[in-house]
C-alpha cells in the first residue's frame, strides 16, 4: 500500500508516528510561509501542513499542487495547538507535518467543485460522472446502496435463499414494456432479447427444485423515462416454491423493516405494514401507489348529491361518475390565485373543473353554493367533517378521472401542509389487483402484472366468462408514493397457464412459439410457487432522501435514455452492421 492510514483515520492518539498518506489535494491554503493542504480519500480529509523550516523540498512541491493533484505524503502526526482544532472533521484534533511529497498524478480543473456541495448542472454531472462520483452526497448514496444489497444477501442467504445468476441474453419476457434487442451474427435475422425482468428463468429454476431463490438482476425495459425509471435497472429478485402470497409479503417485510434501521436513518412508519385492496387504494388514496405518511382521504358524496339540480353534478352522474372530495385543514383562506393554482394542477391531470368550499369564520364560502340546495351543503360539510379553517376540493368526473385529480391534489396538499416527513418510510401493501384490463387499441385483454400471474381460485372460470372481473393473487408493495415492489402467486399448472394465454388473445401456436419452454416444463412436476421483485433504485432513493433515482445509479442514463459519458447509444461500423447482417433505413 502506497499508505499506511486513510484520510480519516487519525485520532490525537497517532500523535507522533510517522505516516503515510496518500489521495486527492481538496484544498490548499498558503499562509505566507505554511501550506496547508486538505488530503482527501474515500474515508475522510485529513489535514498536511508544509513548513519551509521542517522540509524546503515538500514545501516546494506543495507550491506547485492544484485541486485534485493525486499525491503521496509522509510526515509525522501531530495534535493541532488549541484553538485550531475542527471539532466538525473526525481529524479535527490532528495534523501531519510533511517530511516527504510526491506527486503521483496531476489534474485538470474540475469542471465544477467537488469540495463543495453546489448545485451543478446534471447533464455536466453526467458527462463527467466520474468526478461526480467523488463528490460526499454520491459517495455515501453508493456506499448505501452497497450495505443495502449486502444486508439483503445475507437476510436472504440466512435463510436458504440461494442467488442463482439468469443469462442476460434471453428470449423476451414480457413485463410490458419493449424489448431492447441485440442481433445475433451467428443466425442472421435473429435476435436475443434483454430480460425485462429474469421472471420466466425464476420460475424455472423452482421446477429445478431450488424452492428459494434470490438475485441482485439487472432488468431491460425500453419504455418513457421518469424519475423513478431507468431503461436498465436493478431488483432484488425472489422466488419461493410450495408458498402462499402470506409467505411472501411476510419475507420481504422482515427484511425491509430490518433493512431500513440498520443502514439508514430513517425508520418505517408502521409495522405490520399495513394493507389495502386495489379497490380501497382507488378509492381513498385516488391511486394504486398511495402515499400512506399522511391521511387526507378521498371522500365519497355521490350518494349525497344524486338529487342535486347543480347541472355539472347532475351529468356526471347520469353517465355513472362520481362527486369526491378532500379536505385539507387550515386552507380556508386560500386567495383566488391559490384556488386557481389548484383548478389548474386539477385540470392538467384531467379535470373538467374544481368546485371548492372555504371554511370561513362566517360560514362556508363556495362558488358553488347557489347551486346546491341548503341540506346538500350541510351533507357535504357534515360527510367531510368540516370544520373551520378547511378547504374542500370537490371533483365530478369518471371514477379514473377522480381518482387521478384528487389522488394528485392530495399529494399536493400534503406537500404544501409539509405532511411528507422524509424522515419515515410509509410501506404499504396493494393486494387483490385485477388479473386482466382492456386494452382499447388492441381490443383484447392484458394482464395486469404479467401473464404468469395465478388468479383467485375461485375466480378461475372468469377466464372465460368475465376476464375483467377476475382477481390475481399479485400484491404491490408502496413506500411514500413509489412503487417499491411487486409480485405474485404464480400458475404452476400447464392447463390453467394455456388458458390464461387463450384469454389474452394467443392463439395455442401463438403460446406456443413464445412461451412453448416454459409450457412443457410445467408438464414436469412444477411445485406451487410464488415472489417477488424489489426496484433497488427506488429504495436506496428513499432511504438517502433522494429525488430520482438517477442519483443512487452510478452511471445512469438521462431522460431520453442516453449516457451522456460515453455517448452511447452510438453509430457501428459499416463492418459490425454486415457482420450481423443489418442494413440501416434512412
Ligand atoms: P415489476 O415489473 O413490477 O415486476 O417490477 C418490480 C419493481 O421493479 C422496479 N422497476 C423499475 N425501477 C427502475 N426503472 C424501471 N424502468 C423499473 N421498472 C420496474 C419497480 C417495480 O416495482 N417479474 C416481476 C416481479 C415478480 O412478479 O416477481 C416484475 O418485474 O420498483
Ligand atoms: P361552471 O358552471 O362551469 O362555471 O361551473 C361552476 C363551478 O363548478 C365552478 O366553480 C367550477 O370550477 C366547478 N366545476 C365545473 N366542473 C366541475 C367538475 N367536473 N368537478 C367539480 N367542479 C366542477
Amino acid at each position: 500500500m502506497l499508505k499506511s492510514h486513510h484520510c480519516g483515520a487519525l485520532r490525537s492518539d497517532h500523535a507522533g508516528e510517522h505516516v503515510a498518506l496518500a489521495g486527492w489535494v481538496h484544498r490548499r491554503r498558503d499562509h505566507g510561509n505554511l501550506i496547508f493542504i486538505d488530503l482527501r480519500d474515500r474515508f475522510g480529509i485529513t489535514q498536511l501542513v508544509f513548513n519551509p523550516d521542517h522540509s524546503a523540498t515538500a514545501h516546494q512541491i506543495a507550491s506547485q499542487l492544484r485541486n485534485e493533484y493525486v499525491i503521496r505524503a509522509l510526515g509525522t502526526v501531530r495534535t493541532r495547538p488549541e484553538g485550531m482544532r475542527n471539532p466538525d472533521m473526525a481529524t479535527g484534533d490532528v495534523e501531519v507535518m510533511i517530511d516527504q511529497l510526491e506527486i503521483l498524478n496531476e489534474s485538470r480543473e474540475p469542471v465544477f467543485h467537488i469540495s463543495r456541495e453546489t448545485e451543478v448542472d446534471e447533464a455536466l454531472r453526467l458527462r463527467y460522472r466520474y468526478l461526480d462520483l467523488r463528490r460526499p452526497r454520491m459517495q455515501r448514496n453508493m456506499i448505501l446502496r452497497h450495505r443495502v444489497t449486502r444486508f439483503m444477501r445475507e437476510y436472504l442467504s440466512e435463510r436458504d435463499f440461494v442467488e442463482i445468476e439468469t443469462p442476460i441474453l434471453i428470449k423476451s419476457t414480457p413485463e410490458g414494456a419493449r424489448d431492447y434487442v441485440v442481433p445475433s451474427r451467428l443466425h442472421p435475422g435473429r435476435f436475443y432479447a434483454l430480460p425485462q425482468s429474469p421472471q420466466q428463468l425464476k420460475q424455472l429454476l423452482m421446477v429445478s427444485g431450488f424452492e428459494r431463490y434470490f438475485q441482485i438482476a439487472r432488468c431491460f425495459r425500453d419504455e418513457d423515462q421518469r424519475a423513478d425509471r431507468q431503461p436498465e435497472f436493478t431488483q432484488l429478485d425472489v422466488e419461493m416454491s410450495f408458498v402462499d402470497h402470506e409467505d411472501v409479503l411476510q419475507l420481504l417485510e422482515g427484511l425491509l423493516t430490518e433493512l431500513v434501521p440498520a443502514v439508514s436513518d430513517k425508520r418505517v412508519q408502521q409495522s405490520p405494514f399495513p394493507r389495502l385492496t386495489h379497490t380501497e387504494a382507488m378509492a381513498r388514496y385516488g391511486s394504486d401507489k398511495p402515499d400512506v405518511r399522511f391521511e387526507m382521504l378521498l371522500i365519497d358524496l355521490t350518494d349525497l348529491l344524486a338529487e342535486s339540480g347543480f347541472r355539472v353534478f347532475q351529468q356526471v352522474l347520469q353517465a355513472g361518475g362520481q362527486v369526491k372530495a378532500i379536505r385539507a385543514p387550515g386552507c380556508a383562506g386560500y386567495s383566488r390565485r391559490q384556488i386557481d393554482e389548484l383548478t389548474e394542477l386539477a385540470r392538467e391531470h384531467g379535470a373538467k373543473g374544481l368546485a371548492t368550499i372555504q371554511m370561513r369564520d362566517e360560514g362556508p364560502h363556495s362558488p358553488i353554493a347557489r347551486f346546491l340546495s341548503e341540506a346538500e351543503m350541510t351533507a357535504i360539510l357534515e360527510r367531510t367533517g368540516a370544520e373551520p379553517g378547511d378547504l374542500l376540493l370537490i371533483v365530478a368526473d369518471k371514477a379514473p378521472v377522480v381518482a387521478q385529480v384528487l389522488g394528485q391534489l392530495r399529494l399536493e396538499m400534503g406537500r404544501r401542509l409539509n405532511l411528507l416527513d422524509d424522515d419515515v418510510l410509509a410501506f404499504a401493501w396493494i393486494t387483490d389487483f385485477p388479473l386482466l384490463e382492456w386494452n382499447a387499441e388492441e381490443e383484447r385483454f392484458e394482464a395486469v402484472h404479467h401473464p404468469f400471474t395465478a388468479p383467485f381460485d375461485e375466480d378461475l372460470d372468469l377466464l372465460e366468462s368475465a376476464p375483467g372481473r377476475a382477481r390475481a393473487k399479485a400484491y404491490d408493495i408502496v413506500a411514500n408514493g413509489y412503487e417499491i415492489g411487486g409480485g405474485s402467486i404464480r400458475i404452476h399448472r400447464r392447463d390453467v397457464q394455456s388458458r390464461l394465454f387463450r384469454t389474452i388473445g394467443m392463439t395455442d401456436e401463438e403460446a406456443h412459439a413464445q412461451f412453448g419452454h416454459l409450457l412443457e416444463a410445467f408438464e414436469f412436476g412444477a411445485p406451487p410457487h410464488g415472489g417477488i421483485a424489489a426496484g433497488l433504485a427506488r429504495l436506496v432513493m428513499l432511504l438517502a432522501g433522494e429525488p430520482n433515482i438517477r442519483e443512487v445509479m452510478a452511471f445512469p442514463k438521462t431522460q431520453s435514455a442516453v449516457d451522456l459519458m460515453t455517448n452511447a447509444p452510438s453509430g457501428i461500423s459499416a463492418r459490425q452492421l454486415d457482420d450481423l447482417h443489418i442494413q440501416i433505413k434512412d
